[in-house]
């Protein structure tokens, strides 16, 4: 560990990089307005039983990859590992269910899991995310996959794929996984170490191990389908109606569980063909036992959400949503002496307009200002010479055609008008 290095997993996002997040972040607020969504902002760290009785106690996320720390008054605290509980906490305090339903909250910020860092997977992420409270209406589920199917597409997002299946609710899947233990059981030595630790903690997991080993067992696992209840058949049945009715196209995938204990019926995951082995861009569910789990009175839920870093690997990797480089609208070249002090007040006013005004501060030749102008890419230059402004007059010299006209200092807003006409 240095002064200067950034703790392992985390990123600095700067010029160069931070114009596609800007660019994203529009996007974002267009597809959740479309939707009907509002913000809502929760803090970075939570106490941390939330996400022991949110998340759930068996998983890897509370076993083992949360930052929690004792604050100076001896507070459990954590920095939240995600963006769900903490919503559902913040809609139970608040009594934002209060009103009409459905509520629809949408949230966006950084994230916490020590996991072992890798491409597309870090220890500082950013997610965008929504949860809707209030209805079990499985329209909702595929309201759930679309909106970020729309993210996707308006970033010109190609070869992704959604995979979704049904976990059941806390009334089918006891026999379940009774059905699960039993079947891995006589074949415990072909699973690798994580499955045998889950096989009676948590058997359901066991069904999206990525270990190579374990697939040839994996593959012959019993499927929940039919130990579903009637009503979450009913519903899962209803969530691919209303997909095909949508023309959305999905995978079903029998063993996709999720690592969170709130999941019921319906969880999805959509994953890019631009990404390796942390190809997965979004994920979500349904988690109609939650806010009660949480203490607020039963209400039904379902949420998704988007891992920004991945999703914008992978629009790199297809080279889309490119961010143009702006330029200055103009650059000010002045001699130095009475002629800065000039540049500068023009400058001023300039900004006080809204237009991107640049000049030199390092007492540079007029053609390393000239040269400045140019690699800012600057609109305009204009030129701020002793004899022009003995009569009160600048030249204005258009970057992109080189034509340059003397322009008069007295109608600074005429001389705004047209530096500004040129967009940027
Ligand atoms: P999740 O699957 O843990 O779900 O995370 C959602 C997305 O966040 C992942 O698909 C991935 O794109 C991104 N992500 C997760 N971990 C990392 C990491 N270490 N580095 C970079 N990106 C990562 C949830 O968090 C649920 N709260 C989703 C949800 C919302 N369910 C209902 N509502």
């Amino acid at each position: 560990m240095t002064l200067t290095t950034r703790p392992r997993g985390t990123n600095d996002i700067g010029p160069g990089q931070i114009e596609l997040w800007h660019k994203l972040e529009e996007k974002i607020r267009q597809v959740t307005s479309a939707y009907g969504y509002q913000e809502l902002r929760t803090p970075i760290f939570e106490h941390t039983e939330l996400f022991q009785r949110g998340i759930g106690e068996a998983t890897d996320i509370v076993e083992k990859e949360m930052y929690t720390f004792l604050d100076k008054g001896k507070r459990s605290l954590t920095l939240r590992p995600e963006g769900t509980a903490p919503v559902v906490r913040a809609f139970v305090e608040g009594k934002l269910g209060a009103g009409s339903l459905p509520v629809k909250l949408y949230y966006y910020g950084p994230m916490f899991r020590y996991e072992r860092p890798q491409a597309g997977r870090y220890r500082q992420f950013t997610q965008f995310g929504f949860e809707v409270f209030g209805s079990q209406d499985p329209l909702l589920d595929v309201e759930a996959i679309m909106l970020p199917l729309e993210l996707y597409k308006s970033c010109g997002l190609s070869g992704f794929e959604v995979q979704i299946n049904t976990i059941g609710c806390p009334a089918c899947r006891p026999s379940y996984r009774q059905e699960l233990v039993e079947y891995f059981e006589p074949q415990v030595e072909k699973l690798c170490a994580s499955c045998r630790d889950r096989l009676h903690r948590n058997p359901m997991r066991l069904l999206d191990c990525k270990v190579e080993s374990c697939q040839e067992v994996l593959s012959g696992a019993p499927q929940i389908t039919r130990h579903l209840c009637e009503e979450c058949s009913e519903h899962f049945a209803q969530v691919v109606d209303y997909l095909d009715a949508l023309g959305v196209d999905y995978k079903l995938n029998h063993r996709l569980v999720r690592g969170f204990d709130y999941y019921t019926k319906t969880v999805f995951e959509v994953t890019s063909s631009e990404l390796g082995a942390q190809n997965a861009i979004g994920a979500g569910g349904r988690y109609d036992g939650l806010v009660e789990e949480l203490g607020g009175k039963p209400t039904p839920a379902v949420g998704f959400a988007v891992g920004v870093e991945r999703l914008l690997l992978a629009l790199q990797g297809q080279d889309k949503l490119k961010a143009e480089a702006a330029g200055p609208h103009a650059y000010l070249i002045h001699f130095g002496g009475s002629t800065k002090r000039r540049a500068a007040e023009v400058a001023y006013f300039l900004r006080s307009q809204g237009l991107w005004a640049e000049l030199d501060y390092l007492d540079r030749s007029i053609k390393a200002q000239m040269k400045a102008a140019n690699k800012l890419s600057s609109k305009y230059a204009m030129i701020f010479g002793e004899e022009e402004l003995g009569r009160n007059r600048v030249i204005l010299r258009n970057m992109r055609d080189g034509h340059e006209q003397e322009m008069d200092l007295q109608e600074l807003e005429q001389l705004a008008k047209i530096i500004g006409e040129c967009g940027q």
